[in-house]
Formats: C-alpha cells, structure tokens, sequence
C-alpha cells in the first residue's frame, strides 16, 4: 500500500486516545483499559486462528453455571481477559459467562472504580466446525465511585444504561472490534502484517428498515402464537415486494448482531416454552449488544421493555432479545401485542 495511504490508516490506540482529548472527563484510566482490552482480543484472536494447531478446540469435562459444556477456547479466551483486566488495575469486579459467582481484582488499585463484565467466547457450538465466534464485553463505573473496598455483585447487575462502553470482537474471515463509549460505534478490523486494529468504519449507522430476519426457525412450535404470526407474516410474499424477508441465522448473537447493524433487520432470541426467560444473559450478552444497537440507531427490547432498562437481579438472568432496526422491532413488538392488521 502506497506510503500516502498507509499515514491515514488510524489504529484503535490513537482513536481512543483522540477520543480522551475530545473528552476532559475520560481518565487516562478508561484510555488504559480500552487498550488492555483490544490486547486480549489480539491473543485471543491469535489462538483462535490456530485454534486447531493449538489443541485447544474440543470439549472440556467441565460444564459451566448453566450445565452448558464448557470448550477449552471458552476456559482460554476466559482466562486471557481476566487476566488482561487485572493488570490495570483500574477494574474493582468482573463478571463473566464462565464463572458462576463475581471476580475480584487482588491487583486493584485503591481507586479501581471500573466494573467489567463478558462472554469471553460467543458461540460456543460453532468453534470446533470453523464458524464465526465472538466475545462480548460491556464496562461501567462502580457505584460508589470513591469506595476503596472491593467491587460487589451490585456493581454488576446495574441496568445497561449506565454502562459506560459496550465492545464485541468478532472472529470471521477478519477479527472485527467494534466498540461505543456513548458517542456513536466504530468498528476496527485486525491487520496481522500490522498488529494493530485499524479504523474502518466510524459512527456506524444501521438501516431504519431491513429485509432479514435472524431466529433458530427449529423452535418455531415452541413459541407463542404472536411469534409465530410474526415469523409467519415475514415470510408472506408482499405485492410491493417488501416481503418475504431473507432468513440469516448463524448461531453466534455478535455475528448476527453485527450482520443486522451493518444490513438492517431484526435478530430475535426470543421466550419459548422451554425457556420462558429466552436463552440470552443481560448482564455480559444482551446489555452490551443492546447498547451497540442503540448507538448504530437502532432498537433492542424483551418485545416490550427496552433491554438498557432492565434491572438484572442475578449475574446470570436471561431475557427474550428483539434487536435491529427500528421499524422492524416495533413491527414485532406489534405482533406480540396482538395488534398488527396481520393477525386480524
Ligand atoms: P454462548 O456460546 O456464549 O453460550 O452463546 C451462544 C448463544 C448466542 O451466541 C446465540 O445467539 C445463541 O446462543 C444460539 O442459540 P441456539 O443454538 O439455541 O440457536
Ligand atoms: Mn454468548
Ligand atoms: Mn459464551
């Protein structure tokens, strides 16, 4: 690449840095912790790339909080990023997938006033057949921000709205870092030859309207009637062509999220009758995904309340997720009202 090109190349280090000037009120701190956490997704990106080479794919006879097989890139990417954290300083308390009850940071510092929170490895059932996988991570500011005591499980389950930043790593044909601090959504894509994430789309905005739909169809019985005519209703074909829609699944909520923040349309993980809660945790998956999709213009509710609303009262509660464009996830939440001309 020509020597002109390569000086507007801007990687994510001086993007976060550009963005500290531009905000007196972001401390050297939160700079530090983005930048420890753009570290652990290069490992992780790294090993999950020779994942294969590494024997590090496969199942472990470990089985996590929710009885779900726990693969070794899990346990790894797990153990990268707490590991990563730490080392700041800055973090008081963690949260992750794949421990059962909250971190501590021994290393934290007297003012550690960060909390952070994530699903070290997205998409489990994917890893060992090549398909896309992700991580998904979501930080705020401790309550009580001049405690000097350790984090608690309070400073976890705070609603999404306080979260101060909202960031997923995606590892496709190219590792993807996409991140909000409130002020719109960047995405980064990894060049190896490099080693570093370059900006490559700034301030992300997502269609009003799409023509796709992301849901596992195989539970199509086990959902409501309202859910059905929904899905039902998307796949009717429409005189003015606007239906049916195109159906995208793969199985990792970041990529999904992502293909629907860059395409438009709608990703449902929504309630059925053997998971009443939805399978998708707020506190590290929904909330963090939840915000990215706010900040690209787009809207993600329970099929009523908007997700950064919801006061989590466990580390590991679940909710039903309605995540894209706007015009689409009210045309759903229509639908489970009961409400749409359609039902009539
Ligand atoms: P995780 O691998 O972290 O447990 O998350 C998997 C989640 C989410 O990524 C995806 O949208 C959903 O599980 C897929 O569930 P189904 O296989 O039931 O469709
Ligand atoms: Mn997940
Ligand atoms: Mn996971």
């Amino acid at each position: 690449m020509p020597f002109l090109q390569t000086t507007k190349l801007k990687t994510i280090s001086q993007h976060i840095n550009e963005a500290q000037n531009m905000h007196p009120e972001a401390t050297g701190e939160f700079t530090s912790i983005l930048n420890d956490l753009a570290f652990a997704v290069r490992i992780i990106s790294r090993d999950v790339r020779r994942a294969g080479l590494n024997d590090i794919l496969g199942l472990t006879k470990d089985t996590n909080y929710h009885g779900e097989q726990v693969r070794k890139l899990d346990t790894y990417a797990n153990d990268v990023i707490k590991s990563s954290m730490k080392r700041s300083g800055h973090i008081c308390i963690m949260a992750s997938e794949e421990d059962d009850d909250i971190i501590l940071n021994p290393v934290q510092n007297k003012k550690a006033k960060y909390v952070f929170v994530f699903d070290p490895l997205d998409g489990s059932s994917n890893i060992d057949v090549n398909v896309t996988i992700g991580t998904i991570f979501g930080l705020y500011k401790r309550i009580d921000p001049n405690s000097e005591d350790p984090g608690t499980i309070d400073d976890v389950i705070q609603e999404g709205y306080k979260q101060v930043a909202a960031s997923y790593a995606l590892f496709g044909s190219s590792t993807i870092f996409a991140y909000t601090t409130g002020q719109g959504v960047d995405f980064f894509t990894y060049d190896p030859t490099l080693g570093e994430f370059i900006l490559t789309k700034e301030n992300v905005r997502m269609p009003t309207k799409g023509k796709s739909y992301s849901a596992n169809e195989g539970y199509y019985n086990k959902w409501s009637k309202e859910m059905q005519q929904y899905i039902d209703y998307l796949k009717t074909i429409a005189s003015d062509k606007s239906r049916p829609y195109s159906l995208r699944y793969i199985g990792t909520a970041v990529a999904d999220v992502h293909r629907t923040i860059l395409n438009g349309g709608i990703f449902i993980y929504p309630s059925d009758s053997s998971m009443p809660k939805g399978k998708l945790r707020i506190v590290y998956e929904a909330n963090a995904l939840a915000m990215l999709i706010e900040q690209a213009g787009g809207r993600a509710t329970d099929g009523t309340r908007r997700i950064l609303d919801i006061k989590p009262e466990a580390i590991h509660q679940r909710t039903p997720l309605f995540a894209g464009s706007v015009e689409d996830v009210l045309e759903c939440e229509q639908f489970l009202r009961g409400e749409h001309p359609f039902q009539k």
